[in-house]
This record gives structure tokens, C-alpha cells and sequence, in this order.
């Protein structure tokens, strides 16, 4: 459904939660909603051909209104498809758009976009320019450091120049280059080693531009040290993983007077959402998958996990017993 929103974007993002395919979809976002009142969301990577060529463009676009500041990641290499994305994007009410120039799958690489655009920085402008071209929102990219043997500092730094001089607004940099051939999306995530002292030099080198720093980022404490080289972090497997971790974003980051919050708490806050998404015919596992990883770190988390996986795989966890289960963990101080 369309949205009624104006773009909620004036300052600089802190601190945001990344683009994960199967991951970051609107219940996820919902959940990292409900833990930072101010992070920036993703949507998951949205193909450009795939939305325009779907007649259901509400399964890629819709969100929920409370996710704002969101914006929406788009893949792809041809420019007029991406400007139509982009006035889509607009019309739909997201307050930025992100242009993937980072995955390295072996699709989308066969498909000239992601990393393998690192490689041809004349289209990733040519690809900026077009999402700028009749979109008002800010244009940012999320690029690596480097890709195959393209992995010099003095491509990595005139591609920004480049790219920015198309109109960037801002670079989410994955401190690690990518290899397309030979490793596949997981290692490209963990082999290439982490340069966070390359990243560094590029801001450095571009001080006026917004850098924002990406990769391995495993707590508020780490994010904030990093906050003081570049203007944003963005963190990825540690929030989808362990969310409770990520609850004092507002207090430690953003300096809001906020109590933190335990899992009940925030599971509790969920379960309207919850009543809502099961009276549209929306299926419990889809919000239960992400909402277990609140509960962790305790003795019976792993059985209380278990419980709601297995109930609502088999759709069995209607919102009364799910509160009923919560208010057990909040009984145990969780
Ligand atoms: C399951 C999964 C899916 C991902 N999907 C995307 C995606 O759609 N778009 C994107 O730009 N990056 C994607 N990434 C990469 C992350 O956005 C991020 O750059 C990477 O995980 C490094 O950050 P981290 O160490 O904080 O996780 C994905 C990562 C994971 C783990």
C-alpha cells in the first residue's frame, strides 16, 4: 500500500541496520523499530528489472509507517530501469534509496551489478545519475573496497570521486574487497580480511564526503569509537543475530534518555503487530523467525525459543498464548 509520508530525512544517520536478503524484511525492520526509535533501516536488495516487469509491486515496496527513517536498496545496471525504481520508491513514500554495488553472488554478478560494478565505475554513475534523474530523495551507495584484482586504493578513491561527482549523497563502505570467482556470498563475508585502515585513508583523502563504515561490527562500544573517524556505522549480522545487543542505540548513540529495555518488554510492544499481521492471514513464522533471536543468553532461552518455533511453524501461536509465553520470560527478569 502506498504511503502518506514526507521524507523524514534532514541529518546524518549514526548508526544504521544493514540490507540482509531473507533477513531485513518489514518484520525484522518492525522488531529493530521497536529496540532504536532513530536507526536507519534497509529493505533487503530489491532488483530493479523484478519490480518493474512484477504486478505485485507491494510484496517488494511495503512497510510499515513506523519504520521510518527506512530506505530502500536497489540492484541493477541499466539506467532507465532504475530510474522508474526510483520514482516508485518516491511515490511510495521511502525516505532514501540505496544502490547495491556490493553483493557478490554469483547471480547477480552473471547480471552485471553488485561488486562486479566496482569494476565500471562509468555505469554505476550513469546508474546514479538515472536514480537521481527524476527522484527527489537523497541517493547513497554501498560499495566494497575492492573487487578480484581491481582492488587498488587509487581505484577505490576515484571511484567515490567519481560517484559522488554523479550525485552520491553517501558511501556505506564494506571494509573488504570481494573475490567473484572462487568464494561464494558467505565467504565473501568472512574470508576477505576486514581493512577498516583503508576506509580510514578514503576519508582522509575525501573529508567532505559523508563515510560510513561497515563490517564486523559486533557492539554499541566499537560503533561509537568508530563513530569518531567516520560520519556513520552500519551493522549487519550482530543486530539480525542478536538484537537485545543493539538496545541501547538511543541512550549510547543518539544520547536519548531512555531506560534499556529487556526482551519481554520489547516482545510485549510487538504483539499488536503480531494480532494485526495474523488477522490479515500473514503466517506466525514469518514474525517468529526473527522475533526468537531476542531471547538468548539465559538458561532456558534455547527451550523457550524451541517452543515458539515449533508452535508457529505448525501455526499454532495465536497472539494470547505468545503473550502468555512472554510474561513467563519476564517473570524470570528477561
Ligand atoms: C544473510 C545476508 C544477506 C545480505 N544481503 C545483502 C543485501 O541484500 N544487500 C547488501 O547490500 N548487503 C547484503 N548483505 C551484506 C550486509 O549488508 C553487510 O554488508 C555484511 O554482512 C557485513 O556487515 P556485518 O559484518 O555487520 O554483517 C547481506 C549479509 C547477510 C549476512
Amino acid at each position: 500500500m502506498k504511503q502518506n509520508h514526507t521524507n523524514s530525512i534532514g541529518n546524518l544517520h549514526k548508526i544504521s541496520i544493514a540490507p540482509m536478503m531473507d533477513c531485513t524484511d518489514k518484520h525484522f525492520r518492525m522488531i529493530m523499530r521497536k529496540i532504536s526509535s532513530k536507526a536507519l533501516l534497509y529493505t533487503e536488495m530489491i532488483v530493479a528489472k523484478s519490480l518493474i516487469y512484477t504486478d505485485k509491486k507491494e510484496k517488494f515496496l511495503d512497510f510499515n509507517n513506523e519504520e521510518h527513517p527506512i530506505s530502500v536498496q536497489f540492484g541493477g545496471d541499466d539506467p532507465t530501469l532504475l530510474r522508474e525504481a526510483a520514482m516508485m520508491a518516491e511515490d511510495w513514500g521511502y525516505d532514501e534509496i540505496n544502490f547495491n554495488v556490493g553483493c557478490p553472488s554469483s547471480k547477480v554478478s552473471s547480471g552485471n551489478f553488485g561488486a562486479a560494478l566496482m569494476n565500471n565505475p562509468i555505469r554505476v554513475a550513469r546508474c546514479i545519475e538515472a536514480l537521481k534523474d527524476n527522484c527527489n530523495l537523497p541517493i547513497t551507495i554501498k560499495h566494497r573496497i575492492g573487487v578480484d584484482q581491481n582492488d587498488s586504493f587509487v581505484n577505490l578513491d576515484s571511484f567515490v570521486k567519481d560517484i559522488s561527482n554523479a550525485g552520491a549523497q553517501r558511501f556505506i563502505v564494506h571494509a573488504r574487497k570481494a573475490i567473484l570467482k572462487g568464494l561464494n556470498p558467505k565467504q565473501n563475508r568472512t574470508i576477505p580480511p576486514l581493512r577498516y585502515d583503508i576506509v580510514e585513508q578514503l576519508k582522509v583523502n575525501n573529508p567532505k564526503l559523508l563515510i560510513e563504515i561497515n563490517g564486523g561490527l559486533s557492539n554499541i562500544d566499537e560503533c561509537k569509537s568508530h563513530l569518531k573517524v567516520f560520519d556513520g556505522v552500519m551493522v549487519g549480522r550482530s543486530a539480525y543475530k542478536h538484537p537485545l545487543k543493539w538496545s541501547d542505540i538511543d541512550k549510547k548513540i543518539y544520547g536519548l534518555k531512555k531506560p534499556s529495555k529487556k526482551a519481554s518488554e520489547i516482545l510485549l510492544s510487538l504483539i499488536p503487530y503480531y494480532e494485526n499481521h495474523l488477522n490479515k492471514d500473514g503466517k506466525s513464522w514469518e514474525v517468529c523467525k526473527h522475533l526468537i533471536n531476542l531471547v538468548e543468553n539465559f538458561p532456558k532461552a534455547k527451550i523457550w525459543r524451541n517452543k515458539i518455533t515449533n508452535l508457529s511453524i505448525k501455526e499454532n501461536l495465536d497472539s494470547d498464548y505468545l503473550v502468555k509465553l512472554i510474561l513467563e520470560l519476564q517473570s524470570m527478569q528477561y
